[in-house]
């Protein structure tokens, strides 16, 4: 098994974080291949909350060295912030264990602002970023106007370019109303954070070749989700990356010869932060009860901005875009827990639009903002799941919802989530 891809079937958020601590487990690599911080994987180890948003899963598997990719997008301070989280934890993040991809680009400071001063442009129709400069530093790199992690491995030389690109920046800014930044503030906030991690920077692409050729097994951790993917999610209300599976391949390097195994995961419902389409959406009492209170961590409160998700029922139109565009081979079913106690269990399988009944989701986003989910209803169950640890201590009803889920989509759901914790996933 060379290759495994690891891929959010809906909005982001669907438990990516936890599905690729599992398999890190069998995995020799770990690599991130697009997004950047704006990302947030939550993973339970004992009693310990790791909430990590550039850094891949795999870290906390001792035998797996990890790997940002050339498809990502690195703020040098944030991610030094990241590690010493993790030192402190007790985690290996010695070079060598993690590597930095040299063709990696770099959030400025610039890109951080010039997010917000879009956000504040775009008024009412704004995408709800996660203003962590995201879609400044991709545009900035199909500009090729960015800088690259690589060239971290010259300090000084990385500090002037940075002031150059926050002197060029601030022409935009101050055009669209904006403050500027000091140039030589940026410099200075991110020269230690260079000098920090130039050990770590490698051509992660031939690191991950070779490691391929001499047979060890590679998980591919995505970010963010299918439906936030530049090209295949509901635009503009999207990322500026491809998280979906051809992402894994242009933003690590490697060949598709390489990936047998592609896993989407799903939220046993559905959530979504920021703006844009969600045609199976609740609101009042239900949705405060698929939300949760936000006391717990696996509430849905975004992990990287605390906003509150928006919750709704599960799509199955989404879910089966998702499996063509990125040729699933399995579907992992996260947060089934969260269902338990609900009479009736309602499942999107259909569009309605202008009186037509759609089995696929429309091409605009105009059009699936207008369509009206049609919609399947299952008997629930009160069982509270927690303790399932087998397929058969799963109650009925949960099983013919998983099974139903399996039957539209035509792939395998053969494995659950039912709580946070490692040991918290079933297995059929
Ligand atoms: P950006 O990636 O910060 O530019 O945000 C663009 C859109 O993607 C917004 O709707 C964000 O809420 C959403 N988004 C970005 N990263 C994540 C994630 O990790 N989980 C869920 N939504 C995300």
């Amino acid at each position: 098994m060379p290759a495994t891809v690891v891929i959010g079937a809906q909005w982001g958020d669907e438990g990516k974080g936890r599905v690729a601590d599992w398999l890190a487990a069998q995995s020799d690599v770990v690599a991130r291949y697009a997004g950047g911080d704006n990302a947030g994987h939550t993973v339970y180890v004992g009693d310990q909350v790791f909430k990590l948003h550039l850094i891949p899963s795999g870290i906390l598997r001792d035998q797996a060295v990890c790997l940002l990719g050339n498809g990502t997008v690195i703020n040098p301070v944030n991610m030094v912030k990241e590690m010493e989280g993790l030192r402190a934890a007790g985690v290996d993040v010695s070079p060598g264990r993690l590597l930095i991809s040299t063709r990696a680009h770099i959030i400025a400071p610039a890109h951080i602002a010039l997010d917000a001063a879009g956000e504040k442009a775009r008024g009412a129709d704004k995408i709800g970023t996660t203003l962590r400069g995201i879609g400044p530093a991709y545009t900035d790199k199909t500009n090729r106007s960015g800088l690259r992690a690589g060239q971290m491995a010259d300090p000084e030389a990385f500090a002037d370019a940075l002031y150059k690109h926050t002197g060029a920046a601030n022409e935009r800014l101050v055009r669209d109303g904006n403050d500027p930044l000091d140039p030589q503030k940026s410099a200075e906030e991110y020269i230690d954070a260079a000098y920090k991690l130039k050990p770590y920077l490698a051509d992660t692409s031939a690191y991950l070749n070779a490691r391929l050729r001499e047979g060890a097994v590679i998980l591919c951790e995505g970010a963010q989700g299918t439906m936030l993917d530049i090209d295949h999610g509901d635009y503009p209300f999207v990322t500026s990356s491809s998280p979906t599976v051809g992402g894994a391949l242009t933003g690590l390097g490697i060949g598709a010869r390489w990936v047998d195994r592609v896993v989407g995961v799903a939220k046993a419902f559905s959530t979504r932060v920021g703006s844009g389409p969600f045609p199976t959406e609740v609101e009042g009492e239900l949705a405060a009860r698929l939300r949760g209170t936000g006391e717990n961590f696996w509430d849905e409160f975004g992990t990287t901005t605390g906003r509150p998700r928006r919750c709704g029922w599960l799509d199955m139109l989404i879910l089966k875009y998702a499996r063509d565009v990125n040729g699933f081979t399995e579907l992992v079913l996260t947060k089934l827990d969260v269902l338990s106690g609900l009479p009736e269990i309602t499942i999107g399988v259909g569009y309605e639009i202008d009186g037509t009944i759609l089995d696929g989701i429309p091409v605009t986003t105009a059009d699936q903002m207008r369509v009206k989910p049609v919609y399947e209803t299952l008997p629930g169950w009160d069982e509270p799941l927690g303790s399932a640890r087998t397929w058969n201590d799963l109650p009925k009803a949960a099983c013919a919802y998983i099974d139903r889920i399996a039957e539209l989509l035509e792939i395998p759901v053969n494995t659950v989530s039912v709580g946070p914790e490692r040991d918290q996933l079933v297995q059929r």
